[in-house]
């Protein structure tokens, strides 16, 4: 969320900021780099000393004169490269927040890398090995190690094939001239191009083809500016602001085969419950719980399906997390409503931030009150008081995820104000703010006299006071009034910084378009409860406030998968959560743009369950563009309609167009929703992605290297929408080999060429099936996905050139943490015989209706099997 516009200040800020504006004349060319003594060779493990070739040059900071190297052979697709400070002070990220992938200890002999390395000036090499192929190389530059900057440079070849290095909104495949990618996690409102957005997630995917595909990830939260440039040679450069070299090296070979290398390492994504891939609905700025009752009942007239209704802050109390505005929320009918919504199969979700009012006036304060005695606030950086900002309700406080009390306050406050019997009985949770976002400019110096232009708080909407329309299907009485893993203090005070820095204002200034580093945030020379400090750790807020809420929805409903949406993420956030890509525009540009958004979180940054605002948050949507984003949002793993307080109305049922265009998506996305669950149950255990970029299928394609607006759901639907403002026509690539188009299933022989699509209307989205997959799909759509449980399966057969395919359905009971009783079917149909084989555990009455084969009618075969087929004991029939 939020309408809150800042100027960018980018390179004006800094003018607080005495020494920063003075340029720096130490050249980078005479930093002396590192000699390499001390080599040990255990096989699987390399280490050595790195120190100080030469006089130090204290470019931003001062020259660490002693490193060590450890290299580690992990697994034989996996290489680890550690370089850090000899004594060990150097910020890393706890095993607690970030759980390091264990060695396999492989023997290098059979690994498909290798590492090599120079002594003086040191650098290294890694190699992969079936090529002898250079993948990374960084005698491009002399490393630099300082207390506050690091560099370090890998050559690249000419023109490479870069992606990932998110959050951004750049293209798909990165720029590689004059590009910086900054890693700063920031409130960024409109998600504009070119500048750091919400997350860090330091991974890339280099892909070169035929020669193989390599991942390359860097554990590090420090602030960073990332660059890709050719001056001088092409290359990519690490610039860090602190911490230290933790560098992970996926040999591949395939695109798909780095995905789930990477899922090794940043963990597996979480699984989560069936009913999240229905159609949710939420705006910010529903004046009441009467609004939000309308929208429920103006779906339900629209024969609409709402799967989940939602709500922003406006519930609480002057902003104030877990408080009910009383007048406008009042907690009885709050009960009520979500009573309306679980009798009618349907769920409901609130947000909430991590900053705490700290203002005790009104209403009992209870996040405040109880902070305040188990002392789980940040406080200020000489230890006086607790530091104050501003957010939403004005001056607020903002919990400290390291302190070893804050998860018991954490899981204290959901379990008393969510109480199911007493309290607003959410079914999963959308948390927002945690970059973490602050509206005060550093230093913050009067937070309680501190106002922005809308007010401080914001003024909340008149009361009701007359009578109001009766809502249907809502009690007579609910009418308008008459009038996981627990997060540990560290054991050790290793790793948590070298002292002696400064943390407000560092030399080297990252590319933060909030401007320094401290703008907008908590301030960087805050302490967190273990001695490490925001300078460190700021990437990680929104992580950490993950983790957290996960603990306490898991302290709630310990049985039930919680989902959880959040706007600040870090690797390995995926295996917590979901997460939706902040506050968009109702822009075509961001509309198109969501697509890489939703394929780099999905396919390369393992966090699966990923959707943009349907429609846009901010500005105001037309009739077409909210049509054409329902087909698309239809195929964005999370789909919600979400809007911003100033923007006008845009559920789907106020206009003609949109409602039949939300109706024709949501009755496919909901046909296909056990394949797509399916795929995330692949992604949950194996890493393979649920969605896929073109080059992933078609890696030797050079023609899908770039493609970005257009990708695969699944693996087997490729979804083309219409790009731009008032067309009907798109201009779509189709890869070699055979494609069935999904309305009509006419059969399409590609020879790798670029197809017009024509007369596509503005309730539709073209959708081709890949040759070579069996898809399940229900019989028939519903309006709630407990309905769609109930309903029977098809299965199409989309044969590739041999006549043959294959395909897989997963069923659980969809919500269960531990299923007591799955099935793994795997379909495989070839020489006209299909077969479905597997595990069966899961008992069901649904059954296969019919199968169809796709084309077949062009070869005059038998078209289809007829059913019932059961999904309980293996099957083979031929047509
Ligand atoms: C050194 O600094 C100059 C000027 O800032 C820059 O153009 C150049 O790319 C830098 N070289 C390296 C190797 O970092
Ligand atoms: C790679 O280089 C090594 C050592 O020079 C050599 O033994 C090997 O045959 C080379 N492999 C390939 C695929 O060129
Ligand atoms: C590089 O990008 C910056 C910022 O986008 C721009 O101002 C500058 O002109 C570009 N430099 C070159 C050489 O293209
Ligand atoms: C990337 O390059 C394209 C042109 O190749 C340019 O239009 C775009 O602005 C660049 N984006 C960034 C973020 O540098
Ligand atoms: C619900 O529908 C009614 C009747 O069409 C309309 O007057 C009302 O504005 C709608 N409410 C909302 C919140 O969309
Ligand atoms: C869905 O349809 C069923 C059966 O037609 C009906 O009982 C139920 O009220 C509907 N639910 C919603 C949320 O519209
Ligand atoms: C959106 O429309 C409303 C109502 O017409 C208008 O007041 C507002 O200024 C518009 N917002 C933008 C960003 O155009
Ligand atoms: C699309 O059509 C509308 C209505 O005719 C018009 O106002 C708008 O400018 C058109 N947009 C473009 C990009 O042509
Ligand atoms: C297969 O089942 C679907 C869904 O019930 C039905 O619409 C279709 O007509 C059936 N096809 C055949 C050939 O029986
Ligand atoms: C299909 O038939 C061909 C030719 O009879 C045979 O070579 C092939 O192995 C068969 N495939 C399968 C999966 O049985």
């Amino acid at each position: 969320m939020k309408l809150y516009q800042v100027p960018v200040l980018v390179g004006l800020a800094t003018s607080a900021f005495g020494s920063a504006l003075v340029p720096r004349q130490a050249s980078n060319e005479s930093c002396p780099g590192y000699t390499a003594s001390n080599i040990e060779d255990n096989g699987a493990k390399v280490t050595a000393d790195l120190k100080l070739a030469g006089p130090a040059c204290n470019l931003y900071g001062t020259d660490i004169v002693d490193l060590k190297l450890e290299v580690e052979y992990e697994t034989e697709s996996r290489l680890h490269v550690k370089i850090y400070d000899a004594e060990e002070l150097a910020y890393q990220i706890p095993d607690s927040i970030f759980p390091r992938p264990s060695s396999e200890a492989a023997d290098p002999s059979n690994s498909l890398l290798a590492f090599s390395y120079t002594n003086d000036p040191f650098s290294f090499r890694i190699v992969r090995k079936s090529s002898n192929e250079t993948i990374f190389d960084t005698s491009a530059a002399s490393l630099i190690f300082e207390s506050q900057y690091l560099r370090l440079r890998t050559r690249l070849p000419e023109s490479p094939h870069l992606y990932g290095l998110g959050e951004h909104t750049d293209p798909f495949q990165l720029n590689t001239t004059n590009y910086t990618r900054t890693l700063w996690n920031r409130d960024s409102y409109g998600v504009p191009v070119g500048t750091n957005l919400y997350g860090d997630h330091p991974i890339y995917f280099d892909h070169r083809g035929s020669s193989g595909t390599h991942g390359v990830f860097l554990l590090s939260s420090a602030g960073k500016d990332i660059k890709i440039d050719n001056v001088g040679g092409q290359f990519l450069e690490y610039n860090l602001l602190g911490g230290m070299f933790d560098l992970y090296f996926m040999a591949g070979p395939t695109p798909k085969d780095v995905s789930v290398q990477y899922s090794e390492i940043a963990g597996k994504a979480v699984m989560q419950p069936y009913w999240g891939f229905g159609f949710h609905q939420c705006r910010y700025g529903y004046r009441d719980v009467f609004d939000v009752a309308e929208v429920v009942a103006n779906y339900s007239k629209a024969e609409i399906p709402l799967e989940t209704m939602w709500t922003d802050i406006d519930y609480m109390y002057l902003r104030r997390v877990f408080t009910l505005d009383p007048e406008r929320f009042p907690i009885e009918r709050m009960r009520e409503l979500v009573d309306y919504l679980h009798a009618n199969q349907q769920h409901y979700v609130v947000m909430v931030d991590p900053a705490v009012s700290d203002r005790e006036d009104g209403i009992p304060n209870n996040g405040y009150t109880d902070g305040v005695e188990l002392d789980i606030f940040h406080k200020n950086a000489n230890g006086s008081g607790y530091y104050t900002g501003a957010v939403w309700p004005g001056p607020t406080v903002f919990p400290d995820w390291f302190h070893p009390s804050t998860q018991d306050y954490w899981n204290k406050e959901f379990l008393e104000f969510f109480d199911a019997e007493t309290g607003v009985d959410i079914d999963a949770l959308w948390i927002d703010m945690n970059e973490a976002a602050n509206f005060c400019e550093w230093p913050c110096l009067d937070p309680h006299g501190w106002a922005d232009e809308s007010g401080n708080p914001p003024v909340p909407p008149p009361v009701r006071n007359s009578s109001g329309r009766p809502i249907p299907g809502f009690p007579g009485t609910f009418q308008p009034p008459q009038s996981a893993r627990r997060l540990r203090a560290r054991q050790s005070d290793k790793y948590l910084g070298q002292p002696g820095r400064d943390l407000i204002n560092p030399e080297y200034e990252i590319q933060n378009a909030a401007g320094p580093i401290s703008y907008k945030t908590i301030p960087t020379d805050v302490k967190n409860y273990d001695g490490s400090h925001q300078y460190d750790t700021h990437n990680l807020y929104g992580l950490m406030m993950s983790i957290a809420s996960r603990n306490a929805l898991l302290a709630r409903r310990p049985e039930r998968r919680p989902l959880i949406i959040t706007r600040s993420t870090f690797a390995g956030a995926g295996s917590h959560v979901g997460k939706w890509l902040g506050d968009n525009l109702s822009l075509w540009d961001h509309y198109r743009q969501s697509i890489s958004n939703i394929l780099e979180f999905s396919a390369l940054f393992q966090v699966p369950f990923v959707g943009a605002d349907v429609c846009g948050f901010g500005a105001n949507t037309t009739e077409t563009l909210c049509a054409r984003w329902a087909t698309l949002g239809a195929f964005y793993p999370f789909m919600r309609n979400h809007n911003g307080d100033t923007s006008i109305s845009q559920e789907f049922y106020l206009w003609d167009t949109v409602t039949e265009a939300a109706k024709n998506a949501i009755s496919v996305r909901y046909r296909l929703l056990d394949y797509i669950y399916t795929h995330l149950h692949r992604q949950s255990t194996t890493g393979l992605p649920l969605l896929n970029p073109l080059f992933f299928q078609y890696p030797e394609d050079e023609n899908t290297f770039a493609i970005e607006h257009q990708f695969f759901y699944g693996d087997n639907i490729l979804v083309s929408p219409v790009l731009e403002e008032n067309s009907t026509d798109v201009s779509i690539y189709l890869p070699k080999g055979i494609f069935y188009d999904y309305w009509t299933h006419e059969k399409i022989e590609s020879n790798g060429s670029t197809v017009e699509l024509t007369d596509i209307p503005f309730t539709s989205i073209p959708l081709h099936i890949r040759g070579g997959s069996i898809i399940p799909l229900r019989a028939e759509s519903a309006n709630t996905t407990t309905e769609l449980r109930k309903k029977d399966f098809v299965l199409w057969i989309a044969p590739n050139e041999n006549n043959e395919a294959e395909g897989s359905l997963y069923l659980d009971e969809g919500d269960k943490i531990t299923q007591d009783a799955t099935s793994e079917i795997n379909f495989s149909y070839a020489n006209g015989t299909l077969k479905m084989t597997g595990t069966f555990g899961y008992d069901t009455d649904v059954v296969i209706q019919n199968v169809t084969v796709l084309g077949a009618s062009q070869r005059g075969e038998v078209v289809t099997i007829e059913g019932p087929i059961s999904l309980n004991e293996e099957y083979s029939s031929g047509f």
